[in-house]
Formats: structure tokens, C-alpha cells, sequence
């Protein structure tokens, strides 16, 4: 099936219609370690183009934790992307920490915030913040600004970029700052 046949079928989970574009790809990976042996997560990996551009970034001792709650995008990136790199895990974000036991070096999101409660966008960001090593960064693409408060009110160094896409794409990269004394 198409990936914008998936999208549109499954839209309330998604929250799209179609994939991310590769300029959003790039941008979203920007702030990704390249040294060795990092641990990278990504929040929604539907047929797996964001993966790709993590995996194309980082090295070949790092490796890549990525979430996705609908089976079918499972089953699609387990079959088209062989990396031994890769560890899909068929579970939510908001489940990272029962799955993910070493420290996180880089989030890469995509998930539909919007669509969730507001208890749950603070369980995931308050998550990932937890989980991040020092200095280490949060990038999440979305549809709109609404959410760059909630971000900002747990992480401590946000800024936002955009994409030239249509329908206009956000960035938020958002980074556990820590200064030294
Ligand atoms: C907008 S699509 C993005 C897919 C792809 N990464 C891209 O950028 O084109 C959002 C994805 O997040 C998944 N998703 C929704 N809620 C989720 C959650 N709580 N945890 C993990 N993935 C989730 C959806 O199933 C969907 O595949």
C-alpha cells in the first residue's frame, strides 16, 4: 500500500496525510551525534523515511530505538529496511522508558501531539527530557506553534524552524541544557 494510503486510512493515529519531505528529514536530523556507539530515539516512524535519514547520519556503532503504535508500519520497515542498526519497537512514546534502559543521545518525533490528551504530550516530552543524556536534543516536526510552550516549559533551550513545505511544517528542537559552574 501507497504511504499516503496508509496515512490517510489510519488519520487519526497519524495525523497526516502524507510522509515528511526530505527537506523536513534533514532538518529534524540536524542536531544528531555522529560519534560512535550513541543511542539514538525516534517517536513515529510510520514507513520509516525519517528513520533512513537517521540511520544515513549516525555511525555504525550507534543505533536507533524507533517507536510506532501501528502494526502494519511495523511490519512495512521490519521488511524494507534491513539494518541491524535498527530496533522497532511496536509500542507509544509514551512507553519509552519500558524499553529503553540506556541513556538517549538524540529524540527525533514525528508524532501527532495534537491528537493527544494533554496528559500524555506531558508524559512523552517530560520522557524524553528524563531520558536525554546532557546537551542532548529533542527535535519534533509539527503542523503548528501550539505546542512549542509546552516544550519550552520542560526543556530549557528551545528554538523552532520551519520548512517550506505545504502544508507548512514546524521544527522544534529543543535541548537539555546544562551549564557548568
Ligand atoms: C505524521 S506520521 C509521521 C511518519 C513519518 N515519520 C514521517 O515523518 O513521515 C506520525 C506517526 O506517528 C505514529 N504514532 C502516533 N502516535 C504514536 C505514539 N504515541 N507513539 C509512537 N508512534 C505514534 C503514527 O502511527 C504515525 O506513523
Amino acid at each position: 500500500m501507497s504511504t499516503s494510503i496508509a496515512f490517510i486510512k489510519n488519520l487519526f493515529t497519524t495525523g497526516a496525510i502524507t510522509e515528511s519531505s526530505e527537506e523536513t528529514a534533514k532538518e529534524v536530523c540536524k542536531y544528531l551525534p555522529k560519534e560512535e556507539g550513541k543511542v539514538i530515539v525516534e517517536f513515529g516512524m510510520g514507513h520509516g523515511n525519517i528513520t533512513r535519514e537517521i540511520l544515513n547520519c549516525i555511525s555504525s556503532t550507534s543505533k536507533v530505538y524507533a517507536f510506532e503504535v501501528n502494526d502494519d508500519f511495523c511490519a512495512y520497515v521490519n521488511k524494507s529496511i534491513d539494518d541491524k542498526r535498527l530496533i522497532i519497537i511496536n509500542d507509544g512514546a509514551e512507553n519509552l522508558n519500558n524499553h529503553v534502559m540506556e541513556e538517549v543521545h538524540a529524540v527525533v518525533g514525528s508524532i501527532p501531539y495534537s491528537f493527544f490528551s494533554k496528559e500524555k504530550q506531558f508524559q512523552i516530552i517530560q520522557g524524553a527530557y528524563d531520558g536525554l543524556a546532557k546537551n542532548a536534543y529533542y527535535s519534533q516536526i509539527l503542523y503548528s506553534k501550539l505546542n512549542f510552550k509546552k516544550f519550552q516549559s520542560i526543556f530549557n533551550h528551545c528554538i523552532l524552524t520551519t520548512t517550506r513545505n505545504i502544508p507548512k511544517g514546524y521544527i522544534y528542537h529543543c535541548k537539555k541544557e546544562f551549564h557548568q559552574t
